[in-house]
Formats: C-alpha cells, structure tokens, sequence
C-alpha cells in the first residue's frame, strides 16, 4: 500500500524564531516549540513545516545558510531538534523541513572557498568573468535587489544570485553539489523528518538548462525523489514553485517528481475573488485546473511568511486587490505584492476571516496555515520587508504577548503591542477557551476537513447556477458526496442546489446557521453575509 498521507493532511507552518522563547533571549526556540505542540495537536494540523533554523546571519529570515548540517544556536541544539521531533512524533504530527539549496549564504564556508578558488568549490558557484549583458534582469526583490549578478573582488568574477546579493547560487549543474544535497535530504531524513518543503524549486533547475543525455532540468526533480524515495519511502517534497498551470505537470512529472507543489496562481485567484466579494474567479479557475498525477497534491494556502505575489493577475485584477486589502504604499511590496496578515487585509471582520479560513480548506489540495492565522494575528508595517508578517506568536494578553520575557526591544521583532490586533486583544489563551473564537471556529473547520477525503483525494466540480458572489463545490470520491458553500458577499444570498442535492439527505457538517428550506426534490439553502456551509449528501434512507 502506498503511504500517501499528505493527500488528507493540515500542515501547520512555524518560525521557530518566533514561537516561543524559553531561554529569556528574545528569540523562540526548539524547547519553546516543543512546549507549545499542544497548540498545534489542538488546531487539528497534522503536519508541522518549520521555516530554516539552520546557521545563518540572519539577513533573509534564515533563508541564508551557512551549515546546512547544523541548528542555529540562538534557537538550541541538534539535540533540542531531537528532542522537539521526537516530542512531535509522539503526538503523531509529521515534520518538514525547509531545504534552500538553490542558494547558500555568502558567508558560508564554501562560499569562501569558492572565490579564493579552492580546487574542490571553485566550480560550486555560478562565476562570470564578465557581467552578463542581463545582469539587471529578473531580480526577484524589486526595489531592494539591483542585479542578479555581483563583482567579488577576491576572485575577480562576478557571481549570479537570483535572490539578493548575499545569497550566491550554488551550481546545481556541478554534480558534486548535487551529491552534497543529497547529503543534506539524508541528513535530515535520518533524523526523522517526513521531508521537505523545496525553495525556488524553478531557480533550482535553472541551471541544468543543457544537461544533455537527451535530459531535460525536471530529471533532477526526478533523481531527488528517487533518493528520497530509497532513503524513506513516506516522504514528500513540498515545492515552491510559482508557475503557470499548464506547466504543473513537468513539476509532477508521473508522480516521480514533485509530490505538492503550491498553488500560487489559485492564490491570487483567491484574494481577487475575497475582494470583489464575487466567488467567480476562484469558480472559472478551478474549471480550468490541469489533471495531474494521483500521488500529486496542490497545496493551498491563504497566507505564508512572504507577501501575497499577485504577480499573475492582470494588471487592473492586481489594482482591485491593492485597493480591497493594501491601499497603501506601505501595505504593497516589490511592485507585485502585499506584506499584511489576513485578519488585518479583511478588517479583523471574525465572519469574513473565518469565511476565508473555511473556503481555503475546502479548496482541492492540502491546505497550509500560517501561525498565528488561527488566532487573527495582525501585523507590523513599520517593520521591513516581509518581516510584518513575521511578529511574534501571541500567547498571552501579558508582556510581549506571552512570548518572551526579555525586553520587547531585545526580541527577535517586535511583538504587537498597540491597535486592535495587539496581544491585548489576540492571544492563544482567550481563543482556547472560547467556543465563539477564531481558534475554536478554525479547528472545527480542520476537523470537518479532515473527515472529508474527498476534498484531499477528489476533483471538485464547480456547481454551476449560483449567485455570483458564492463558490459552491462538489467533491465525488469513492461514493462520498460533500458540497461546500461559501458566500463571499457581505449580504445573505440563498441558492438553489436541487440539482445537486436530488432526494439525498443533507448533513450539515459545520452548523454554522444554516438554513435549509426543503421540499421534494427541491433544496434551497440561505447563507448568511460571509456564510459558509459544509454538506455531506448521503442517499436518503
Ligand atoms: C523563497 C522564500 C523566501 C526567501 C527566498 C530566498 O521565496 O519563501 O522567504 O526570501 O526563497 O531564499
């Protein structure tokens, strides 16, 4: 039998460096996380995805390694890692891992050894003796990165970096780099992760462009699961990849490549439709979504720990979402995106994040949830970047939020202190007693999810016939009827499902007011402004 269990999972994504801080430094830490996974066994998530808590100077969220064997010591040990997965498993939760291997800080040792020409790293780098004529050409952080290509006076070449200057890309066409990597999936692999969610898989293989043998770059996609695959055969590779959907399937392969990859362009979909309060985008997307392998999964999402790349829309769909959820200048990022939390883009309105929260997990794939989502943080624009999004969980209504007993000044970035989404009002500990708190609605809403593998294993088909503002799907699988209604409008429709429902007998599964009017063979539902309903339709005794 095949383990595919990241077909029906939740998975919970964390920032070690913000969870929870236990040794009084200012910054989280892997003892802090283990303390907290009651949390996370709470809400309903099955599968924990940590951020990089490897090495690093710290210039990009940890997104810049400089030892990818290691843990940073501001957040503990290799053995607080053990620890913390072993703590983990015993609840029966999965880890993930995040693997960067497109890019390596330039701080790191073979950084180093790779612009003083060492003969084992000279060739680890993509080096060039001139400035390539596109140097200035697909920056990935407009407004902050001028060049992907930069001069290293030591070695008298210019290096390529697809991201910023002090992230050098490591030369994947170089096999010794690639059996380095390979290294590092083992590594971490043996200390019990259920494997990994992918940087910039699309950088990854920008390199192997000609790698000849009648092989085209998606082979090495093929080549890492294949070793994943040997090593331990549950685990999965998360990718992020932000590419069109009809070029899904080279990701995918024949379910020997890829096993999630990232829904972004049903992301921005998403956030087009939340704010027109018109369901009709994300209904004409997923019409058009590409079959793909039976072991591929999308992952959805509604936040991450980066800004929303509406990249993808048209230029005046992106225009309706900058003025809907960040009308400000200091709201948008890099020409394309939007760097604030969901609560605070929907206005804190507890029906309309829930709403939200609900049509992301009804949507086909397996959904991800960004911490601190769960409880409606906010965040904070005076901080650079995406690090807004990046504050400190909120625990508690006490100093910093529960998270940490050093000087707020002194914690990895502030924690929320002022406003409506300051600890004061958001926090952890209120919402796990209150059966009306965002919390308690979104662990209902994962436990609906996860009773219904027909969302994680079917096809949705969008039922046709609704208001415009509604997004009604029907999941068929395996005999199971599950219909998922979502009004995105912010006044009550009611929706004709006859055609859908038939003489089957309707099983609210989230009883959130629902209002059925049923007659024979005739079913209207009302849904309330931002209502949302779950229905199991089973045949009629
Ligand atoms: C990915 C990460 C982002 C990081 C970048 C460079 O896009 O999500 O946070 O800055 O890679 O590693």
């Amino acid at each position: 039998m095949l383990n595919l269990w990241y077909k029906n999972a939740v998975i919970y994504c964390v920032d070690v460096d913000a969870f929870l801080d236990t040794d009084g430094d200012g910054v989280g830490d892997f003892q802090g996380l283990a303390d907290r996974l009651d949390h996370i066994e709470a809400l309903g998530a099955d599968c924990i995805w940590l951020l990089p808590f490897y090495p690093t100077p710290d210039r990009d969220n940890g997104y810049d390694i400089t030892d990818y064997y290691g843990v940073d010591p501001r957040l503990g040990t290799l053995g607080n890692f053990v620890e913390f997965s072993n703590a983990a498993r015993d609840r029966g939760l999965r880890v993930i891992v995040d693997l960067v291997v497109n890019h390596t800080s330039i701080d790191h040792p073979w950084f180093q050894a790779s612009r003083e020409g060492h003969p084992k790293y000279r060739d680890w780098y993509v080096w060039s003796k001139e400035k390539p004529e596109d140097a200035d050409k697909g920056v990935i952080f407009p407004g902050v990165q001028e060049s992907t290509w930069t001069f290293d006076r030591k070695r008298g070449e210019y290096y390529f970096h697809r991201f910023y200057k002090h992230q050098a890309d490591l030369n994947i066409a170089n096999p010794a780099v690639r059996e380095e990597i390979q290294r590092i999936m083992g590594y971490w692999l043996q200390l019990g992760v259920s494997g990994f969610r992918i940087d910039a898989v699309p950088f990854i293989i920008e390199d192997l462009k000609k790698p000849g043998d009648g092989l085209t770059p998606y082979d090495y996609l093929t080549e890492m699961r294949q070793f994943l695959s040997w090593r331990r055969a549950e685990a999965i590779m998360l990718a992020e990849a932000n590419v069109p959907m009809d070029q899904a399937n080279d990701y995918f392969g024949d379910g020997d490549r890829l096993n999630l990859i990232f829904n972004f362009p049903l992301n921005q979909k998403l956030f087009l439709a939340l704010a027109r309060g018109d369901g009709r985008a994300v209904g004409d997307f997923l019409k058009g979504l590409p079959d793909i392998p039976l072991v591929g999964q999308w992952a959805t999402f509604l936040r991450n720990h980066d800004e929303i790349d509406l990249g993808r829309l048209a230029d005046d769909e992106r225009q309706e979402v900058f003025a809907a959820f960040g009308p400000e200048k200091s709201m948008q990022l890099y020409d394309r995106g939007i760097r604030r939390r969901l609560a605070a883009m929907l206005g804190g309105d507890e029906r309309r994040i829930a709403m939200a929260m609900s049509l992301m997990l009804s949507l086909p794939g397996t959904p991800v949830i960004w911490y601190g989502d769960e409880i409606g943080m906010g965040d904070n624009l005076d901080l650079p970047e995406r690090q807004a999004v990046r504050t400190p969980m909120q625990w508690t209504p006490g100093k910093n939020g529960g998270f940490s007993s050093a000087r707020p000044q002194d914690c990895v970035r502030l924690p929320i202190a002022d406003g409506p989404f300051s600890y004061a009002h958001v926090h952890a500990m209120g919402q796990h007693v209150d059966p009306a708190s965002l919390f308690a609605t979104t662990q209902r809403l994962i436990r609906a999810r996860r009773s219904c593998p027909e969302i994680g294993w079917g096809q949705p088909q969008v039922v046709s016939g609704t208001p415009a503002s509604v997004v009604a799907l029907l999941y068929e699988w395996r005999g199971g009827r599950v219909l998922t209604l979502h009004n995105l409008a912010d006044s009550p429709v009611e929706i004709d499902c006859s055609h859908v429902v038939g003489d089957d007998a309707v099983r609210p599964m989230l009883q959130a007011g629902i209002d059925i009017d049923r007659a024979s063979n005739h079913s209207r539902i009302r849904l309330a402004a931002y209502g949302y309903e779950w229905l199991r339709l089973e045949p009629a005794d």
